[in-house]
């Protein structure tokens, strides 16, 4: 937990006491306790960004989830008024998937949101990963008591590690720790002294400096290959993260593609592409998209890959 509070005061310029810090088994199991507690608390529905992740979304289950449309500057605070939710979960450094970061009126707008009840869940998946812009400060840090803060090491080494932290306002923390205690009674100590380790050593900063330069290439290789094969689509949210969103225009050029995303990308994967399709991560009609990430293939692999979606969109 001490490692966890410097490596986000550190990084994500959240001041943190180790107590305040929760090890937990990734953002998915911090969204499952937030769910237990906030129902116990009397909440019924979650306000989540559209478009916005499926897993989240099947996380939060079985409280409410109404969507909130994300613009250019993201999740649109006038839309969560509307709304009525108490609380609302939000990817504030890269939207995903659209990868906007939220602006400096809309945090103010959000301010005063949570000044009138509103909490914050804040779901900080990968902030670490950015090429073309300067670093976008957690809201944690800025909102400490209304905001619940949830990272993982799932983008930073490995998903598979299921290691993570959630850090939660005074008012809510007893009941999580329960719920924690509950759930498994605690998170196995070994990968916890591991990533302890490799937080204070540097090594983690060092593995992040050298994976950001192979991320940047394959992100470059995709974006080439998407200009080369799928001219009529739109490229989103390529300064930071390890996917991106393309979504298609409504033209009758090469790349235009009206047909449902989810076929598209069921056609893929029968060639061996892995993808989602945007619908995926919308709760209300949208453009047809996909969504690729670019972090677990070469650049080679990459190309050929929007290839075979170039193909299918003909
Ligand atoms: C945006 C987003 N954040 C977090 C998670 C879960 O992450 P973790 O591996 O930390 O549990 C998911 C996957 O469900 C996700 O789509």
């Amino acid at each position: 937990r001490t490692a966890v509070a410097h490596w986000l005061s550190r990084n994500r310029g959240i001041r943190a006491d180790p107590d305040d810090v929760m090890i937990v088994n990734g953002t998915a199991q911090a969204l499952r306790l937030l769910v237990d507690v906030l129902r116990a608390d009397g909440v019924r529905e979650v306000a989540v960004e559209e478009p916005g992740s499926l897993g989240v979304r099947q996380h939060l289950r079985p409280l409410g989830t109404p969507p909130v449309p994300v613009d250019g500057h993201g999740v649109r605070v006038d839309a969560l008024r509307a709304t009525g939710a108490h609380a609302v979960l939000l990817t504030p450094a890269h939207q995903f998937p659209t990868g906007v970061v939220l602006g400096g009126e809309r945090r103010r707008e959000l301010m005063e949101w949570t000044r009138d009840g509103g909490l914050v869940i804040e779901d900080d998946y990968d902030a670490e990963h950015r090429y073309d812009r300067p670093a976008v400060p957690a809201l944690r840090a800025l909102l400490p008591e209304h905001v619940c803060y949830a990272g993982s090491v799932s983008k930073l080494l490995a998903p598979a590690l299921r290691l993570g932290w959630l850090l939660a306002p005074p008012a809510y923390r007893d009941a999580l720790l329960d719920a924690k205690r509950l759930t498994d009674l605690g998170t196995a100590a070994l990968p916890q002294l591991v990533l302890a380790r490799l937080m204070e050593s540097g090594d983690l900063e060092r593995h992040l400096r050298l994976i950001r330069r192979h991320h940047r290439r394959r992100r470059d290789a995709m974006i080439a290959a998407i200009r080369t094969h799928l001219p009529g689509a739109v490229v989103h949210g390529a300064a930071a993260g390890l996917h991106l969103t393309i979504t298609f225009r409504e033209t009758s050029r090469k790349g235009a593609y009206e047909a449902p995303d989810t076929a598209l990308a069921a056609a893929a994967l029968a060639e061996g592409v892995k993808v989602h399709p945007l619908s995926w991560h919308t709760q209300l009609p949208h453009t047809p998209g996909l969504v690729l990430g670019y972090a677990a293939s070469g650049t080679a692999e990459i190309a050929e890959g929007v290839g075979v979606l170039g193909r299918l969109v003909g």
